[in-house]
């Protein structure tokens, strides 16, 4: 996993202390697409989209739309809400079998009649891209690089690395503990970082001491105004998955306003770790495709 061999300065996209992930994921996108300009055969990412949450909508969308940007087969199937547990699966094993698909999403959540695990571990695990496999989950756990790993944690991990200082030995707090983002997240920053990492949750207790002495803040709890800005220690570097709208507006979990001028990195919403998630799911997809093919 050495992402500092792609070689993206941090000029391109670090701006004083903001991490601007959408410059990022434009630079990595542009290395992508010259990646598979010249081969014979595209990589295909199917997305499968059950019903009409909004959120979801725009999410595919935004998906769809950066794959075929950098030159990849992209197949969307959007289906009714009612869809049958039986059709998804005998959709998905099509899927499996198609060798023009190489990566397969299934956009969660699911509409509550679906059993969103047995859906899951129903895709292959060599076209999961979201790293929800038991066996890319298993291998992420085991440090196995042939893991796939979810989308949101690699797109920070990667922000981290081009970053390119020491974070041997710091402490990492990581609120919220879904296994999109908070479960990965913690295992790539202690193994692959080596920080010291703690987790947090709901239940979690002295939250405020354990945030103030985080030297490494990453907030994916999907709710606002639990962390207090002045917990959060000077020079910390604090990255924000949280997407809220608020009167028109999207915002992330935290006071980005309060916490810009104390942290020596931030990641701004919208604008910061969105535009990465989609960036990694184009990554992996083309993992899936060098792997499947041997290259
Ligand atoms: N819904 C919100 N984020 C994600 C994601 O990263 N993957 C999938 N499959 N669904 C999501």
């Amino acid at each position: 996993m050495d992402f500092k061999a792609l070689g993206i300065p941090k000029a391109q996209w670090v701006e004083g202390n903001i991490l601007r992930g959408n410059k990022l994921a434009q630079e990595i996108r542009k290395i992508i697409k010259e990646k598979i300009s010249s081969a014979s055969q595209k990589p295909g990412l199917a997305v499968i989209l059950v019903g009409e949450n909004p959120a979801s909508v725009i999410y595919v969308n935004q998906k769809e739309k950066a794959a075929r940007e950098v030159g990849f087969h992209s197949q969307v199937l959007r289906l009714p809400s009612n869809t049958t547990e039986n059709d998804i699966l005998s959709l998905i094993q099509e899927l499996n079998d198609n060798p023009l698909i190489h990566a397969i999403l299934v956009q969660l959540p699911l509409p509550p009649h679906l059993h969103e695990e047995k859906i899951l571990q129903s895709i292959l695990p060599q076209k999961d891209v979201d790293g929800f496999h038991y066996e890319n989950v298993g291998k992420l756990y085991a440090k196995n690089p042939t893991a796939r790993i979810p989308c949101t944690p690699l797109g920070i991990f990667v922000m981290l690395s081009l970053l390119e200082i020491p974070l041997v030995g710091l402490h990492a707090v990581v609120l919220g503990r879904s296994r999109i983002v908070g479960k990965p997240m913690a295992q790539l920053l202690l193994d692959y970082c080596n920080t010291t990492v703690t987790m947090c949750h709901s239940k979690t207790k002295h939250l405020d001491k354990i945030i103030s002495s985080a030297d490494i803040l990453v907030s994916a709890m999907g709710q606002q105004d639990v962390v207090k800005s002045n917990w959060v220690k000077e020079g910390a570097i604090i990255i924000d998955v949280g997407i809220h709208r608020k009167e028109g507006k999207l915002e992330g979990d935290l006071n980005f306003e309060e916490l810009c001028p104390k942290a020596s990195y931030i990641t701004p919403v919208p604008g910061g770790v969105g535009p990465m998630t989609i960036a990694m799911l184009l990554w992996n997809t083309l993992q899936n495709f060098h792997e499947l093919y041997g290259l």
